[in-house]
């Protein structure tokens, strides 16, 4: 009580000052935010020793904190210049880094709606990019969204608007003395110091960073031109935000100056607060705070080693009676639950929590902790032989980590049954946003991105992960989409596949062979039926619609392949030039012959604009 009323007296007495003090404050220093005007929103906090940390290593955190007043960045409607500098670490939780953070000069501090993740906590999927927004971010992102157009995964972008970067380069500083860049690691837990400077009357906006210890590099990483009198408005918050996804860091900001018109204030180094130790990487999350906290105590110390050896001892023991008695569990592997668990995760298998029936098996929604939601696949094993099949493929996947995929959690077996465990994926699947109307009408942009996440899983699958692997089963229904409408491919990498008409190759019919070349003439019908909004086959159509292929094809014979697309998508913002490219490209996918095929890493290329298509007549030999 006394606590609570001393600071709200301080509170008071601190604005009154800063009012007085600042009829139109220009400048400010922030050693640590400890009494700083500074006001947090989400999951930032200001801890102890003054840090302010945006988001922990919690999944899909995320926070912002402003500056307590606006500033006025306009003078007569033109753009002022300012300076800003400040010092900021990511420390990596378990796993990749994500996603990132920026500095943010906006028209308001209000950011309920916006998504964690790639969005950074300031977009989401309806307003990215729309010019409205009024919002320059300078972003440092630890994840390479292909679909935003990201260049890689630890780079710095300025935003405009929205999180596709107008200009971004790979996280680097230029070191004076040997006069060339040199790479620097964004998620690395070391503190980052960064200069934002923009200069009103060159109207260059540049931006350097470089690690704490060293002094401000001559070159700056980006340096652009623009106009910002048509973005800034007349009273303007600036501050941060940071956000985590299914992969996540602690975002925390050490210190911060700026200033209008005028350079930023440099840092007293020693006065900013320190960043506390990252957690040990190899203890899974919900047990450390024994051995994070920092004992000066040496006996202390003993007595928890000597408690943790014990117990280790014990555990040892249990597994040795346990791996005895089942060889197969100590094998490195995925992640085994109890029946128990699972079966009260779903209530029972509750028919309420069903969600529904796809590819030899039952999906049941679950829960395992507050904010753990799960997806349990339900599998029936007619013989033992299937059952140990289905269990080897779990583990081949089970180290699979890739954003556009649905992860794997675990599985559980008991009987003939076996359970996989996925993390839930809320919008559901593509399909029901595609040939049903009881779901909102996706816009071309977010087909775009959806075609471009399914291809970067594929690309992932196929290549980039431990060892290849076919998916086999590419179509809509196995297309998950997540809160922000991000693409989500599931169910790869089980024995039993369904065939399904329209995405079978035809090679496939003959050979009953799933391979890489079966995957992307799967890809390149889907590609159609996300642009046509229609299946691959409609028996109820005219005969010459009734295969989309076809229909498709002779779209693009005739010259008039945009009428192809989905009649719902909102005419003024189709890009044409994307919409022939996805409808060409799958095209070029659903050649008949295997060997006319573009390997996925290829169509990637393509649809990321690197690599052109192949002249038009390609398209018609073998389709
Ligand atoms: C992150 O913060 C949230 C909310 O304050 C808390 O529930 C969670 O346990 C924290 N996570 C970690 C890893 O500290
Ligand atoms: C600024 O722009 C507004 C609206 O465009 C206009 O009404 C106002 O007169 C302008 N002010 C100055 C100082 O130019
Ligand atoms: C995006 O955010 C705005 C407000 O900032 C909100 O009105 C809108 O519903 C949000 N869109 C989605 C898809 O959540
Ligand atoms: C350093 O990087 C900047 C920005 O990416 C680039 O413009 C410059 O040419 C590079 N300089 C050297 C010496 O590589
Ligand atoms: C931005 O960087 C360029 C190139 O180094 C330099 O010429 C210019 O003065 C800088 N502008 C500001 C505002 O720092
Ligand atoms: C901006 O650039 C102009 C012209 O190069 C220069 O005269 C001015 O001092 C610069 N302003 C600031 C705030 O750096
Ligand atoms: C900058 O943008 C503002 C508003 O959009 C415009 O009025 C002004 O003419 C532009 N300045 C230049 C030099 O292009």
């Amino acid at each position: 009580m006394a606590i609570a009323s001393k600071s709200i007296a301080l509170t008071i007495i601190f604005l009154l000052v800063t009012c007085v003090s600042s009829q139109r404050e220009t400048k400010f220093l922030n050693h640590g935010f400890l009494g700083a005007n500074l006001l947090t929103f989400g999951s930032s906090k200001i801890h102890p020793s003054g840090l302010l940390e945006l988001t922990n290593t919690s999944m899909r955190q995320m926070g912002q904190a402003f500056h307590g007043f606006p500033m006025a960045l306009l003078n007569s409607n033109s753009s002022v210049s300012f300076s800003t500098s400040f010092v900021f670490a990511i420390t990596p939780g378990p796993g990749a880094p994500g996603h990132g953070l920026a500095f943010v000069i906006s028209p308001s501090m209000d950011f309920t709606g916006a998504f964690p993740s790639n969005y950074l906590g300031l977009f989401n999927t309806s307003n990215n990019g729309n010019s409205l927004n009024r919002i320059l971010a300078v972003e440092f992102d630890t994840v390479q969204a292909v679909e935003l157009n990201d260049i890689d995964d630890n780079h710095v972008g300025i935003d405009l608007n929205g999180v596709v970067s107008v200009e971004s380069a790979p996280a680097a500083y230029f070191d004076d003395r040997e006069a060339k860049n040199v790479s620097l690691k964004l998620a690395s837990g070391k503190p980052i110091r960064v200069w934002i400077e923009y200069n009103a009357t060159e109207m260059m906006l540049n931006v350097t960073l470089a690690p704490l210890d060293r002094s401000k590099p001559n070159s700056p990483l980006l340096s652009r031109r623009m106009n910002l009198s048509g973005i800034f408005s007349e009273e303007n918050y600036i501050g941060f935000s940071g956000a985590s996804g299914t992969v996540t860091s602690a975002h925390l900001v050490l210190g911060w100056s700026f200033s209008i018109e005028g350079k930023a204030s440099e840092f007293d180094i020693t006065k900013l607060p320190s960043i506390p130790d990252p957690p040990p990487p190899s203890s899974p999350p919900p047990n450390p705070p024994v051995l994070a906290k920092k004992s000066s105590n040496n006996t202390k110390i003993i007595i928890i080693f000597a408690v943790l050896g014990i117990f280790g001892l014990i555990i040892l023991i249990f597994l040795g009676v346990f791996v005895f008695r089942r060889r197969e569990i100590f094998t490195r592997g995925p992640r085994k639950f109890s029946y128990q668990t699972i079966s009260s995760a779903t209530g029972g298998f509750e028919s309420t929590k069903l969600l529904g029936e796809r590819n030899s098996g039952s999906f049941y929604k679950g829960q395992l902790a507050p904010t753990e939601i799960i997806a349990v696949k339900r599998v029936t094993c007619a013989t033992r032989q299937q059952k140990t099949t289905l269990i080897a493929e779990i583990d081949a996947i089970s180290r699979i980590r890739q954003r556009n995929l649905v992860n794997l959690l675990g599985y559980s077996s008991k009987g003939n049954e076996i359970y996989l465990v996925y993390e839930y994926v809320p919008n559901g699947s593509l399909d029901r946003f595609l040939f049903s109307n009881d779901r909102p009408v996706l816009t071309w942009s977010e087909r775009f991105c959806i075609i471009k996440g399914i291809a970067s899983a594929l690309q992932y699958l196929h290549g980039e992960g431990q060892r290849p692997l076919i998916h086999g089963n590419v179509k809509a229904s196995n297309v998950l989409l997540d809160e922000e409408l991000n693409s989500r491919l599931g169910d790869y990498g089980q024995g039993s596949r369904h065939s399904t008409t329209g995405h079978v190759a035809p090679e496939l019919v003959e050979t009953g062979k799933v391979t890489r070349d079966t995957d992307v003439f799967a890809f390149g019908v889907l590609m159609m039926e996300i642009v046509c909004g229609r299946k691959a086959i409609e028996p109820t159509k005219p005969p010459e619609e009734i295969s989309l292929v076809n229909w498709v094809l002779q779209g693009f014979k005739n010259g008039d392949l945009l009428q192809r697309c989905d009649a719902r998508i909102n005419k003024e913002e189709l890009v044409a030039r994307e919409v022939l490219l996805v409808l060409k490209t799958g095209l070029l996918c659903a050649n008949r012959s295997a060997e006319g095929r573009p390997m996925i890493k290829k169509v990637v290329q393509y649809l990321d604009g690197i690599e052109s298509l192949p002249r038009d007549d390609c398209f018609f030999s073998g389709v």
